[in-house]
């Protein structure tokens, strides 16, 4: 097979999104719709991509580069005037680097490698373009064919009463030989545009370089670009459809899967289960027999095997390792790193903290900067008071301490291995171990005691 190259075209102003922010940073699925359009082409063999920008064009680079490196270049139009002006300019950063040139849609975040392949093996030794026929073809361009193939794209708005009625239409994808895209486009180039819009149309290479392969998508919405908040939408509850379904043919139970949300970097193993309104983000990966119960969100969080997340839990940033059972109603935060067979209960907020084997905080507890020993039991209401006003300082507890209820745990401190904290206390010293610390007012019994008399009225 030829070298190939993709370009994508993502110059446009994207007004509709009314929004700050560039129309093709705005995600689907949790990823920038310019990312998915990227991976799109490399995952279908593009050795490289280059990106034509116009509006805010630092930002989107600045991105890119991050995410790929020296896979993108970039080419600038700094001037709409179409969408053949806009691989006009990026000619110098194609014409000597590939054979082949793809040409994508910036805002068209559900097309698949797997279409984006099998066009590319359909049109190898062709000029090729995807088309669709739609029911309502809209304002699309129309496909003309003659008995050798595509002959031309009518745009709508130059299109007569008899070309609107045509249901097949152009879906904005091409393939070209570089060496045709750059003589046609210096051609295209040379006259003033006569068309309705007034625009350089990519879609005249089309009739300049000869009969083109109309290759139809299999599944039209594949090519659908995001304009308005509408779109935005439709991608996103299209991309969801098809990453569950994926998960669903590797094996993972879904129980609604109407409800779930899985972000597109997200791994999953075998006999996961997520019951319903699951939302995992970023790069979370849950190994196998794990129950994720409802209500959960959980990001960037690695979970091991056979763990059960009762409902409502908020995790971020955070480690749990195999068969710890997490929740109800936990808030784990960035740097929580819970041990295998931990329990972690019913409001307990745990930042920074690492909790070794077996470990347990079941009630209503802050745990922040720390290390929790093997076996610990840590009581209903316990404070980890790791915050001075200016530092945080960190608290450290050996194998099998037991903290009484309502304790509060003054850091910088150690306590030694099987110490034991009394209920209520206020620890400000360290505790050997092997010891009982008590640090609360004793109790004192006023005996015959009756309340003070209520005044007459
Ligand atoms: C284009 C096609 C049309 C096709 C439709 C599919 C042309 C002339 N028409 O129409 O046949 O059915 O896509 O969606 O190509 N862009 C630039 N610079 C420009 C103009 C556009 O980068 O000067 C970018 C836009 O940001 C967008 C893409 O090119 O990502 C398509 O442009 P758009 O104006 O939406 O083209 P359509 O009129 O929809
Ligand atoms: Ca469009």
């Amino acid at each position: 097979m030829s070298s190939i190259q993709s370009v994508i075209l993502a110059a446009g102003k994207g007004t509709r999104m009314k929004s700050k922010k560039s129309k093709i940073l705005h995600e689907v699925a949790g990823r920038p719709i310019i990312d998915w359009v990227v991976r799109c082409a490399l995952d279908a063999g593009s050795s490289r991509v280059v990106t034509i920008l116009g509006h805010q064009s630092d930002f989107i680079e600045a991105h890119l580069k991050s995410q790929f490196g020296d896979l993108v270049s970039f080419a600038y139009q700094r001037e709409q005037l179409g969408t053949g002006h806009a691989v006009y300019c990026a000619l110098s950063e194609l014409v000597g680097y590939a054979e082949r040139t793809v040409i994508l849609s910036g805002d068209v975040p559900n097309l698949s490698p797997e279409t984006l392949s099998a066009f590319l093996l359909a049109s190898e030794d062709q000029a090729g373009l995807m088309t669709s026929v739609l029911e309502d073809a809209k304002h699309y361009g129309r496909i003309v064919r003659n008995e050798k193939g595509v002959q031309s794209i009518v745009e709508f708005k130059d299109a007569s009463a008899e070309e609107r009625k045509i249901k097949e239409i152009n879906a904005g994808f091409y393939a070209f030989d570089t060496a045709d895209l750059n003589t046609t486009l210096k051609q295209l180039l040379k006259e003033e545009p006569t068309n309705a819009q007034g625009e350089y149309y990519l879609t005249d290479l089309v009739a300049m370089i000869g009969p083109c392969l109309g290759w139809q998508l299999p599944d039209a919405r594949e090519m659908e670009g995001v304009n308005n908040r509408l779109d935005l939408a439709e991608a996103e509850s299209f991309a969801r459809k098809r990453i569950n379904t994926y998960w669903m043919l590797e094996g993972v139970t879904f129980i609604d899967p109407e409800t779930t949300y899985i972000g597109a970097e997200v791994k999953l193993a075998p006999d996961v289960t997520l019951a319903p309104h699951v939302i995992l983000k970023g790069k979370t990966t849950i190994a196998a027999d794990t129950f994720i119960d409802a209500g959960a969100v959980i990001e960037d969080t690695s979970i091991g095997e056979g763990v059960h997340v009762l409902p409502h839990c908020h995790l971020e940033d955070s480690k749990i390792d195999n068969h710890a059972k997490i929740g109800p109603f936990v808030h784990l935060r960035p740097g929580a790193d819970i041990g295998p067979e931990c329990k972690v209960g019913n409001f307990v907020e745990i930042k920074k903290v690492r909790l070794d084997r077996g470990a347990k905080a079941n009630h209503h507890s802050y745990l922040g900067d720390g290390h929790v020993g093997e076996k610990c039991n840590i009581g209903a209401g316990t404070i980890f008071c790791n915050y001075d006003g200016k530092n945080k300082n960190f608290i450290t507890l050996g194998k099998g301490v037991f903290i009484g209820s309502n304790s509060a745990l003054v850091a910088p401190l150690t306590i030694g291995d099987n110490a034991y904290v009394g209920a209520g206390s206020t620890i400000t010293k360290d505790i050997p171990k092997d010891s009982l610390a008590v640090a609360r007012g004793r109790q004192k019994n006023i005996e015959n005691w009756s309340p003070p008399a209520k005044p007459k009225k």
